[in-house]
């Protein structure tokens, strides 16, 4: 088998992203996805959004503490997620892929159309242009889309909830539609059930992947 060539899939230089709501396992999938890939003598780069660069950092800060909750505009929003996009993009993602290494993100370009569009009501069409700049075009190669029902989700939080995370369960509703119907007919995104432990979740992911 080729290097980089694993079960018959070569993931050099393939974005790997998994996607969901909030609470439903997604960073924890990533690292375990990450370290098996990894074990097999691949090369990966584990990340994940809003975050994963300096700018990206400081702006996640303005985007979840909860003294913005109530005056952060949602187009501004928007806004601030791009940033850490298009930073995250052009710092971390672009250039590991062409190095031929797999990066696996939490979370990318689906997120703001399912929490901005569906869930904001923003139009699509403008996420998606956005998107398509701050990425440079780049889509994911993979797409694990982690999900759990709203209440499940919702009751897994434990502590102090975040400015988003303290959404009231319509706008989670409207984002987990969002998910499924973005994705219904797109070969390049699988749904796995996120409502069992955490190896059989992780053993379904590898599963798609041959691994
Ligand atoms: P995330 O980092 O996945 O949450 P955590 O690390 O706390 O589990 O995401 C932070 C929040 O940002 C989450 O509520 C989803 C939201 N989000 C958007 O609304 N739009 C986006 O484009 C992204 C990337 C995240």
């Amino acid at each position: 088998m080729l290097y980089g060539e694993v079960g018959g899939i070569d993931l050099a230089g393939k974005l790997i992203v998994f996607e969901g709501l909030d609470f439903t396992g997604k960073t924890t999938q990533a690292r375990l996805l990450a370290r098996r890939i990894e074990s097999r003598g691949q090369p990966v780069v584990l990340t994940g959004e809003p975050g994963g660069t300096a700018v990206g950092n400081a702006v996640r800060e303005i985007l979840l503490t909860r003294r913005h909750a109530g005056t952060l505009d949602d187009f501004a929003e928007l806004l601030l997620f791009m940033t850490s996009r298009t930073q995250h993009a052009r710092e971390v993602v672009l250039p590991a892929l062409a190095l031929g290494k797999t990066v696996v993100s939490s979370r990318y370009r689906l997120s703001s159309l399912a929490y901005q569009g569906y869930g904001r009501g923003i139009d699509r069409d403008l996420i998606e242009r956005l998107n398509n700049e701050a990425t440079r075009g780049r889509k994911a190669d993979v797409t694990f889309l982690i999900d759990v029902p709203v209440e499940a989700a919702l009751s897994r939080k434990r502590g102090d909830r975040d400015r988003i995370e303290a959404e009231a369960v319509e706008f989670y509703r409207r984002v987990r539609r969002g998910f499924l119907e973005l994705t219904a007919d797109d070969p390049r995104v699988y749904r796995i059930d996120g409502t069992g432990d955490v190896e059989a979740t992780a053993s379904a992911v590898a599963r798609c992947l041959g691994l």
